[in-house]
């Protein structure tokens, strides 16, 4: 019976060696705002990172599409370097970093950007990146895919958000992204390569800042829903939703008739919805259509009637143009944006309203317009992402960051395979042998929750057991136990035998069930148990299957000369 009993702690026991010392740190990475409002449309919230060596600062908005991180090249602003420069969301200067390395130039493939007109060709080349300014304590990556930029469809630098890899002319070579990179670092990696991005509100008082979190999500920034979003077949549009209705407080008609299929981007700051939706928008808001600057252009008048009516727009959206839908309602406040000069050719800043007539079906978007009163979520394991309503915590709202975990899959040990690029799940090796093991720390901590029920059914039931046993009559326990014929003893290592003798002892004595008795006893054991198991039995998901590429995704080279 003493052997029975043992045999069951000791499997205790390996439960729990296993949970402690593998529960490695995984941290989402909330990339702190720059606290200055940007853009030549917006004005937008910025984010701050660093760049090349000695680090240059530079304030980005999140680029959901993008695999490289775009900067604005001095040769963007001619002999204003200061004033542009500043209004750019500064200057990027690779000749002053020692670690910038050149690729060469290529057109940038904004796949959905490009449908509503904002293109351009960029400088490529590896350089190092921080996620934040001097004191932030944000992680330095070394030589991550950079991009010198000088068009003015894209007025700032961005932050690249795309964890798939970087090709250039071919499949042949691709190299990780920055995510990609985040999540394979072998100190404090991100959890999941998922991230969550809401605009913030400038025309709210106070103002909101943007939040832009890597690997999770804060949790003040958005009211949850149950709906989850899959990702577009095309890898270049993930982010589409159907648009099912459009409704305004000004009019009891609808402003869309049919439902329609729209991508949200990042990096586009409009609405872009058919003709006929802006012309009931124009109706019920008194819109007029500026040829010239093709923008919704608002006079102080029309301003100041909508602010006392204080319209609001609801965009019911959904995976499928019928079902499951979620409601986001974007006030007035949303939608009185800035015109400078630099987008119209005026000389001084005009309010304008942020909705584009779309010329057919490839140009609807919902860009960061709509990402002021939405938070978007990514999960890029899951191919799914969540779409919530906004909201605006307040200065002193403590942030409460939240991990996106990569999800687990049993298989057989061996089953996996690593080595897959397509696998974007994958940490490289699994059977890793050391403490330092590969597999994700996200995945080891929901294997360490689950280790955690496990062993405490099992605690459980081995206590009842040793209760009931310890209730029955000594004959019983006599008849019973038969040390000479037990397998186990044999079985296990000298070593464990005595370790379990030595614990077992105490084990024995009536009515002593203090586990830490026994985890003391078995302590040397951990590195044993913790390095096999977990490796060879999850391994993360396999690449969720062949993903349509709109063309060729790899970037081609155009001649130089078209950067200036
Ligand atoms: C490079 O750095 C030097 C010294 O810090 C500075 O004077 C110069 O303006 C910088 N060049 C550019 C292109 O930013
Ligand atoms: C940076 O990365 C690129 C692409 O992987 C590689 O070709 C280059 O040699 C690397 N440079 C350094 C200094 O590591
Ligand atoms: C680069 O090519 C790989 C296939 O080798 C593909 O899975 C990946 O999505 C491509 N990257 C981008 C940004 O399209
Ligand atoms: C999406 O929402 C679900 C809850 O509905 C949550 O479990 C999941 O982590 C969210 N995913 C992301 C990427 O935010
Ligand atoms: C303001 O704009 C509205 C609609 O665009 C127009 O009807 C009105 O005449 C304009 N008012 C002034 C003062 O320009
Ligand atoms: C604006 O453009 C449309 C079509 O391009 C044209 O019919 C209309 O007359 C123009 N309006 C003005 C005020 O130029
Ligand atoms: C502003 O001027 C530039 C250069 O002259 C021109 O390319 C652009 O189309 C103009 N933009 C508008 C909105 O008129
Ligand atoms: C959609 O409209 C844009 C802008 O006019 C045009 O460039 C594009 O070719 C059109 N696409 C299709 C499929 O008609
Ligand atoms: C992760 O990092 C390790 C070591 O730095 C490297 O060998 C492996 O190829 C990387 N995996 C991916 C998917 O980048
Ligand atoms: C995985 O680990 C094994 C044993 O540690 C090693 O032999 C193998 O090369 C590794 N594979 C990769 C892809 O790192």
């Amino acid at each position: 019976m003493v052997v029975h009993e043992r045999s069951r702690s000791a499997l205790l026991v390996a439960v729990l060696s296993v949970v402690a010392p593998v529960v490695a740190e995984t941290k989402p990475l909330s990339i702190r705002p720059s606290q200055q409002w940007d853009g030549k449309d917006g004005p937008w919230s910025s984010f701050r990172i660093q760049v090349g060596t000695p680090p240059q600062q530079v304030r980005v908005l999140p680029a959901h599409d993008q695999s490289s991180t775009w900067l604005v090249l001095g040769q963007a602003c001619g002999n204003d370097a200061q004033g542009c420069g500043n209004e750019r969301g500064r200057l990027y200067s690779y000749d002053n970093s020692s670690t910038w390395q050149e690729t060469g130039f290529y057109d940038l493939e904004p796949w959905l950007e490009r449908q509503v007109g904002q293109d351009g060709p960029g400088y490529f080349g590896w350089d190092d990146i921080t996620l934040g300014w001097e004191g932030d304590d944000m992680p330095t990556l070394k030589n991550q895919s950079v991009v010198g930029i000088t068009t003015t469809d894209f007025w700032l630098g961005s932050l690249s958000l795309n964890p798939r890899p970087v090709n250039f002319t071919n499949y042949n070579n691709p190299i990780p992204s920055l995510m990609q990179n985040l999540r394979n670092r072998t100190k404090d990696p991100i959890p999941s390569l998922s991230w969550s991005y809401t605009a913030g509100a400038y025309n709210l008082a106070p103002k909101v800042y943007g939040s832009l979190v890597l690997g999770g999500y804060d949790t003040t920034h958005y009211e949850p829903n149950s709906l989850t979003f899959p990702f577009g077949g095309d890898q270049s549009f993930d982010f589409q939703v159907a648009i099912q209705s459009i409704t305004t407080s000004l009019t009891d008609d609808s402003l869309l008739d049919s439902g329609i299929i729209a991508y949200i981007s990042t990096l586009v700051p409009d609405i872009w919805l058919p003709a006929s939706v802006c012309a009931k928008f124009e109706e019920a808001f008194g819109l007029t259509w500026d040829n010239e600057t093709e923008l919704y252009l608002m006079n102080s008048s029309l301003h100041s009637t909508l602010l006392e009516q204080d319209p609001s727009v609801r965009f019911t959206v959904g995976p499928e143009v019928s079902g499951g839908a979620v409601t986001i309602n974007m006030p007035y406040w949303n939608f009185y944006q800035t015109a400078q000069p630099a987008l119209t050719n005026a000389s001084k800043p005009m309010m304008y309203f942020p909705l584009k007539r779309a010329a057919n079906d490839t140009q609807y978007v919902l860009g960061r317009t709509f990402l002021q009163s939405a938070h978007l979520s990514a999960d890029y394991e899951r191919s799914t992402f969540n779409l919530s309503q906004a909201l605006y915590p307040s200065s002193s709202t403590a942030q409460n960051i939240v991990a996106v975990l990569p999800p687990l899959q049993e298989t057989t040990p061996g089953a996996g395979n690593p080595g897959d690029p397509g696998n974007l799940g994958t940490d490289g090796n699994s059977s890793g042998s050391n403490s330092d093991s590969s597999l994700s720390s996200g995945a080891i901590a929901g294997i360490a929750v689950g280790l955690v029920v496990l062993a405490g059914m099992i605690a459980a039931i081995a206590f009842v057991i040793y209760r009931r046993r310890k209730a029955k009559p000594k004959k019983h326990e006599l008849e019973d136990t038969d040390v000479m014929h037990d397998p186990l003893p044999q079985e296990v290592s000298g070593e464990q035998l005595k370790v379990e003798m030595g614990g077992g002892l105490s084990h024995e004595v009536p009515g002593d069930m203090d586990p830490k008795t026994e985890l003391a006893a078995y302590d040397h054991q951990k590195p044993v148990e913790a390095d096999g198991n977990p490796g060879h039995i999850y391994e993360m998901q396999g690449d969720s299957g062949p993903v349509e590429m709109s063309g060729e995704n790899t970037f081609q080279k155009v001649p130089s000369s078209y950067l200036t």
